[in-house]
């Protein structure tokens, strides 16, 4: 392999609208920090970079479904998600933002760059426009039927049930995500990359000379390949983003996809100086972790966005995982299917390395893996407990005490005492092995081995017997099980930050370079510990039940979503209720809304006053049907136009899951003037 001088390794950006969850972690985050940490144990120069990705069309519906902006959104989700980060001890070097200046300076930039060498071909195409929002309608902002699978819930994007990627005019029946109307098509500009310039390049990179990287990551790679690449619009008619930096492009913006990768080289900028040595010298080592559904973007677009621009590094590799499921479900934000982070600190205190353990031991590496609670509690407690803990355990404690405390003197080290020690270096080298292969699992499995090893050593010498005849006998037993302790607190860190350093306090020992780890003497003789602590505490059923009823929950509120009821809304005061003037009113006389399906305009007798009121129920009642009926009405909403005509108050109605309204009438005799309380 090359010679790299330096590691650059970066971690998709996650969008900052809504906080992140095991899925991320298991798929992205813990496998780069793993890898970080490894790197900066080996004393290579290494950083580590992510941030939120804050641009796209998902934050504008959610900050529209919140009545929130935009930037309200990406700055609570920014500060969230920095914050999750940091608490699982995922070490970036920088967790920067895509709202940032620095990045958008760069983006528009890179834009301007290639605008400018002629790379971009601008194309006028026929795109779909809401015309009640005044809005074109980008990506998501759009859903409809899938061509493919008949999904009823497709994006203008992508399917999530069957994973296509589309073009909002491949749906059948596009529907506004705004107003739920049907969407016209309208002529607009774009400026769009033409990948197939670029095929060439690609296969030759991707297919001849990657052929190292992993075979999930290949194979996609080689799908797109095979299937030809077409020119894909790199910005969008909508108003939030970087603006597109050029003439005649008001009202656009960059495609999120183009800004967000380009956001790694804004983060090193932002991070160090020498940012340039890290994007530019092509004895960097380029990394990135990513999710399986972001491989096209990050080995093929980015990097021909790269090449086309041509002074940066191209990855050396792009080790992506699959998804991990929850329970047997797909994990997802809307149906409240997820265990989020800051929920789990809530309720796990300190245990983040148990977390962590139970994510790496069953990262979806080859295939998508399921994260169930009843594997995270024996994983626990038949692993981190029983073999981990255990073993340290004892070990301290007999430490303790037999010598008060002191590493002993091993003068009689018997040959198998001496094979175990011996045996260290071997395991961190096969760690090493796995790790420089991205094979996480194996990796963690093989460090978890030499607490295995330090168990069967123990249980086979079996110290508390031999105390009682030979002492000397047992200090060499115990100078071994101390030495394993002590390579194993170095030997975990990657994995499980939080107990290396715990582990390293109980034995009052300073950091363990990687390359030292199998010296069979860390710790010296007359060297004391520490008193010891529970490394891993047993999780009991009840804890886990009650994630288990959590999930539950949620799989009821969607189950009800599904039926068509709606979810409870949040609670309010007396003080908002009572700010509402409900009263009974008389339909007074009815008619239908001149060229509208659904509006009817009424009189209505109020008791107070007589006024006008517009209600979209032409579908449910016919106007002559509507005199003498008694009503009821939110008097005091303030007057809308609808139509040209001005509505005084709304009319309240029920509506079932089937969309059918009734009015809300008074079961007994009432008059109009009566007052809702
Ligand atoms: N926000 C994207 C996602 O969550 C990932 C962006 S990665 C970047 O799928 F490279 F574009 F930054
Ligand atoms: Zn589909």
């Amino acid at each position: 392999m090359k010679k790299y001088k330096r590691h650059l390794i970066t971690a998709a950006l996650p969008y900052a609208n809504g906080p992140v969850h095991i899925g991320h972690l298991a798929g992205v985050y813990i496998p780069g920090d793993i890898y970080s940490r490894y790197l900066r144990l080996k004393g290579e120069d290494i950083i580590y970079v992510c941030g939120s990705d804050e641009h796209g069309v998902p934050i504008t519906i959610k900050a529209r479904q919140d009545g929130v902006s935009p930037q309200q959104i990406v700055d609570q989700y920014h500060q969230m998600n920095k914050d999750s980060f940091q608490d699982f001890g995922i070490e970036f070097d920088i967790y920067h933002r895509t709202s940032d200046p620095t990045h958008h300076e760069t983006a528009s930039g890179f834009f301007k760059t290639l605008y400018e060498r002629e790379e971009f071909i601008e194309k006028e195409s026929e795109q779909y426009y809401d015309p009640e929002a005044k809005q074109f309608l980008a990506d998501r902002y759009i859903t409809g039927t899938c061509p493919k699978c008949s999904y009823d819930k497709a994006y203008g994007d992508q399917c999530e049930q069957c994973g296509s990627s589309l073009a909002a005019t491949d749906l059948i029946n596009p529907k506004s995500s705004i107003s739920g109307s049907k969407p016209v098509l309208k002529k607009t500009k774009h400026w769009y990359l033409p990948l197939e310039k670029y095929e060439g390049f690609l296969k030759k990179w991707i297919l001849e000379e990657n052929k190292h990287w992993k075979s999930n990551v290949y194979g996609q790679c080689k799908s797109w390949l095979d299937g030809g690449l077409e020119a894909r619009a790199v910005t969008r008619d909508l108003n939030w983003g970087i603006p597109v930096p050029v003439e005649g492009a008001e009202g656009k913006v960059l495609y999120v996809w183009f800004d967000a990768p380009i956001g790694y080289i804004s983060a090193t900028k932002d991070l160090t100086d020498k940012w340039e040595d890290y994007w530019k010298k092509d004895d960097t080592r380029l990394i990135h972790f990513i999710g399986k559904d972001n491989i096209v973007f990050h080995c093929i677009i980015f990097p021909a966005m790269l090449k086309a621009e041509g002074s940066y590094v191209l990855p050396e590799n792009v080790p992506a995982n699959e998804f991990l499921n929850l329970e047997g479900d797909k994990i997802s934000t809307s149906r409240n299917w997820a265990v989020w982070l800051h929920e789990y600190l809530e309720e796990f205190i300190d245990k983040q390395d148990v977390l962590r353990y139970v994510l790496c031991a069953n990262a979806p590496e080859a295939k998508d893996n399921d994260f169930t609670w009843k594997d995270f509690q024996a994983r626990n407690n038949n692993e981190l407990v029983a073999i981990l803990g255990n073993f340290v355990n004892r070990t301290l404690v007999l430490t303790h005490k037999y010598f008060g405390g002191t590493v002993p003197q091993a003068s009689e080290a018997n040959e198998y005492d001496l094979k175990v020690l011996n045996s260290i270096s071997g395991y961190r080298d096969r760690v090493e092995g796995h790790l420089d292969h991205f094979r996480f699992r194996e990796a963690l499995k093989e460090a978890m081995n030499l607490a295995r090893l330090g168990n069967k050593h123990l249980a086979d010498s079996e110290p508390w017997k031999v105390i009682k005849t030979d002492t000397e006998r047992v200090k060499s037993i115990l100078y071994t099980s101390l030495q394993i302790t002590a390579n194993l607190a170095a030997l975990i860190e990657p994995f499980l930050p939080f107990s290396s350093e715990k582990l390293s306090g109980f034995l009052n020992m300073g950091k363990v370079d990687w390359k030292d780890i199998g010296q069979p003497d860390l710790l010296k003789v007359g060297h004391v510990i520490a008193q010891p602590e529970l490394l891993f505490e047993k999780i009991e059923d009840e804890t886990i039940q009650i994630q288990l009823d959590k999930l539950e929950k949620s799989k009821k509120m969607n189950e009800m979503a599904e039926s068509g009821i709606p979810d409870a809304k949040g609670e309010i005061s007396y003080d908002e209720f009572s700010k509402m003037d409900i009263r009974i009113a008389r339909i007074l006389s009815a008619e239908r809304v001149p060229k509208t399906d659904k509006l009817i305009k009424m009189e209505l007798d109020t008791g107070i006053d007589k006024r006008t009121v517009i209600s979209g129920i032409a579908e449910h009642y016919k106007p002559e049907d509507l005199p003498g009926k008694l009503v009821t009405i939110l008097a005091n909403l303030a007057p809308r136009k609808i139509r040209g005509i001005e509505s005084h108050g709304m009319v309240l109605l029920a509506e079932d899951s089937s969309g059918k309204l009734i009015f809300v009438s008074p079961v007994d005799k009432t008059g109009e003037g009566s007052v809702v309380l």
